[in-house]
């Protein structure tokens, strides 16, 4: 009968020793590679491995900063709005809209603009009035020229101080250096929060006195459709506003509102807002102030260098009546046969002749 016996480990007793030394051998070295930098960083370092392993080492002053920024609230014998939150944790997300899409939303329309505009002066150039009747027909009373210039100096200055405010850092201070930017902004943001208060009287005014005169109107959309008369020889019907003036009214009325209300948050701020209120507001701000300024430029543009005639009706009060005729005709014949037009159209006397001769 044969027997089977279990073949455990038939290798010779030397071979076995071989192999557990190896075991062992692969064991310590695994060892030392781990153990070394834990003994260095120890005496080194100061840190204890076990304790790092079994006890809560976290830095205190950590918890205590991140319950900071999750806006945990304290105490504080200071009394006020928000004054016992150490950080609004959203002010950096703040920050970094207002210093990134803002900025740079803006840089991209307002270059944009003078880049449209001085291209559509050099492919289209100015609207020239040809003969001019030498009659002048009353556009602007001086109350409205007064309240126009009134607003405008001021919006210049609002948008100039303001735009120093949002991109001095990125192109003032490289240029002025930090102390002359220092003082500048300094005196930049009182005559921005004071000179405001005057731009938002004078705002509300001259939107109130021009609203009803700007509502769109079936010819209108022929204006639009012919291009306003800058394309071509087609002379588009407009009555005293037209329809390019009246997107710009709108626009000033919306964003313009927007820049209003948004501007008073920012200047009181000790009604109850809290900062979140003001970071919204100074995000409204920038977009509908950057706005208008890239919609400014196209209106100084046309009523300067774009329109022939134009500027002088808003310092003299009167146009020359071909230039009625020829951008406001349908307002034109409204003043001639309301009767208007007698006081209001003055023949001023041709060129002499010369003496004739006997
Ligand atoms: C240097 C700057 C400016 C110049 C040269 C200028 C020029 C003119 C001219 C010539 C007109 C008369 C257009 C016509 O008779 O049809 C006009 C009208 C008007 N301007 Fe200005 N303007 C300037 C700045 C401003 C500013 C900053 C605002 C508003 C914040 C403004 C708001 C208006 C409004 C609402 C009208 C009424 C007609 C329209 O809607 O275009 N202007 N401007």
């Amino acid at each position: 009968m044969k027997t089977h016996v279990m073949q455990a480990d038939c290798r010779p007793a030397t071979n076995r020793r071989h192999g557990l030394w190896k075991v062992w051998t692969a064991s310590l070295l695994g060892l030392l590679v781990f153990a070394t930098p834990l003994m260095v960083s120890w005496q080194v370092m100061g840190v204890n491995p076990v304790q790092a392993a079994f006890i809560d080492n976290t830095n205190p002053r950590a918890n205590y900063w991140r319950a900071v920024r999750e806006g945990v609230s304290g105490y504080t014998a200071v009394v006020g709005q928000e004054t016992d939150v150490l950080i609004q944790n959203s002010g950096e997300n703040w920050r970094q809209v207002r210093n990134g899409i803002i900025t740079t939303f803006g840089a991209g329309l307002l270059g944009f603009t003078v880049v449209a505009l001085v291209l559509f002066h050099l492919i289209v150039g100015k609207a020239r009035l040809g003969d001019r009747t030498g009659r002048k027909v009353l556009r602007w009373t001086l109350f409205e020229r007064i309240l126009h210039w009134f607003v405008a100096i001021l919006f210049i200055i609002l948008a100039l101080t303001g735009l120093s405010l949002l991109y001095g850092r990125a192109v003032l201070i490289p240029l002025m250096g930090p102390e002359a930017f220092a003082a500048y902004a300094d005196f930049a943001k009182d005559a921005h929060n004071y000179l405001a208060l005057f731009f938002v009287a004078g705002l509300v005014l001259m939107l109130a006195l021009w609203v009803r005169e700007n509502f769109f109107t079936k010819v209108d959309w022929q204006w639009f459709k012919a291009g306003g008369g800058y394309f071509g020889n087609q002379h588009p019907h407009a009555y005293k506003v037209n329809a390019g003036e009246k997107i710009w009214f709108w626009i000033l009325l919306v964003a313009g509102i927007a820049l209003m209300i948004s501007g008073l948050f920012l200047l009181f701020p000790n009604y109850g807002f809290d900062r979140s209120t003001m970071q919204g507001g100074l995000v409204i701000h920038g977009i509908a102030s950057l706005i208008l300024v890239a919609f400014s430029l196209g209106h100084i543009y046309l009523g300067t260098l774009g329109n022939e005639g134009s500027f002088e009706g808003m310092i003299g009060g009167k146009v020359d009546e071909a230039w009625a005729r020829k951008h406001h005709d349908l307002w034109y014949q409204e003043t001639q046969e309301a009767g208007r037009a007698a006081p209001k159209v003055e023949e001023t006397p041709a060129v002499q002749p010369p003496p004739q001769a006997t």
